[in-house]
């Protein structure tokens, strides 16, 4: 999609993009702050932790009332087309004649997969929040038994790792010089409007 001067239509309005980077840094801080301290770089990592995930939170709710009510969920879901997509993939076979799509299958998976991670890690790290004591509460863990805090523990550390895997290969791809349009319009806002099909 084009406007009137030849120049690339908006891909990603200013909102999307704001949130985009603040969630990149809140979820690099709590990376961060959870592995670190583990490699042997000892600090006070805990308030960090705590605050970036409560922020997080707050994004994501944002950015769920902004999919769900102003963008439309339609561009990031999976259809049928991504499934052939990833077939072709696997064959080595050219794609471009599947049906025209803003983000292409491999896109909609790193979605989903970051999506379930991040619902994971926040739903077991505002539990955890009982656990600590803060200037605004004390701690009370006997709300939960010690089963349940385990599972819960060990819920939040094995999505911890998977988002550690997922962000890493993300970055990778986003990085790639044959995929600099997309990097820019995450920046600038303006880019291709179509990630497959359609020879935007
Ligand atoms: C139930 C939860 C979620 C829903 C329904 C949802 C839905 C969507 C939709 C529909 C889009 C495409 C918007 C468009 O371009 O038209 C999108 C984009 C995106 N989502 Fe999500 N999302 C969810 C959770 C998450 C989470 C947890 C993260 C990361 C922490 C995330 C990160 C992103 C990013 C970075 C984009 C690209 C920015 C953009 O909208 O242009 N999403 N999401
Ligand atoms: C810090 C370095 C990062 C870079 C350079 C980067 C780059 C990008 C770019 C260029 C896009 C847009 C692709 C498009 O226009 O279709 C994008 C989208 C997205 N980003 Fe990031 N990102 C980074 C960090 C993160 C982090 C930490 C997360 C979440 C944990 C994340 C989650 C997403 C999601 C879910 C989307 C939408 C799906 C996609 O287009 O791949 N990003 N990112």
């Amino acid at each position: 999609m084009s406007d009137r001067e030849g120049l690339p239509g908006i891909r990603h309005k200013l909102a999307e993009r704001l949130f985009h980077w603040l969630m990149a840094a809140s979820v690099v801080a709590l990376l961060a702050t959870a592995f670190l301290p583990i490699v042997g770089i000892r600090f006070a990592w805990l308030p960090l932790h705590w605050t970036a995930g409560v922020a997080l939170t707050l994004l994501v709710l944002v950015h769920i009332g902004r999919a769900g009510l102003v963008n439309g969920l339609a561009a990031m879901s999976p259809r049928g087309a991504d499934l052939v997509e990833v077939g072709r993939a696997v064959l080595g076979r050219p794609a471009d004649d599947l049906a025209p799509a803003k983000y292409d299958a491999f896109q909609k998976g790193i979605h989903v997969a970051v999506l379930l991670a991040v619902l994971v890690l926040v739903a077991t790290g505002l539990a955890m929040l009982v656990k600590i004591d803060t200037s605004l509460w004390k701690r009370d863990p006997a709300v939960l038994s010690d089963l349940s805090w385990g599972y819960i523990y060990v819920a939040h550390g094995a999505a911890a790792l998977v988002l550690l895997f997922l962000v890493i290969l993300h970055v990778y791809f986003a990085i790639l010089p044959e995929h600099r349009a997309f990097l820019r319009a995450m920046i600038v806002g303006r880019g291709p409007a179509l990630a497959r099909g359609g020879k935007s």
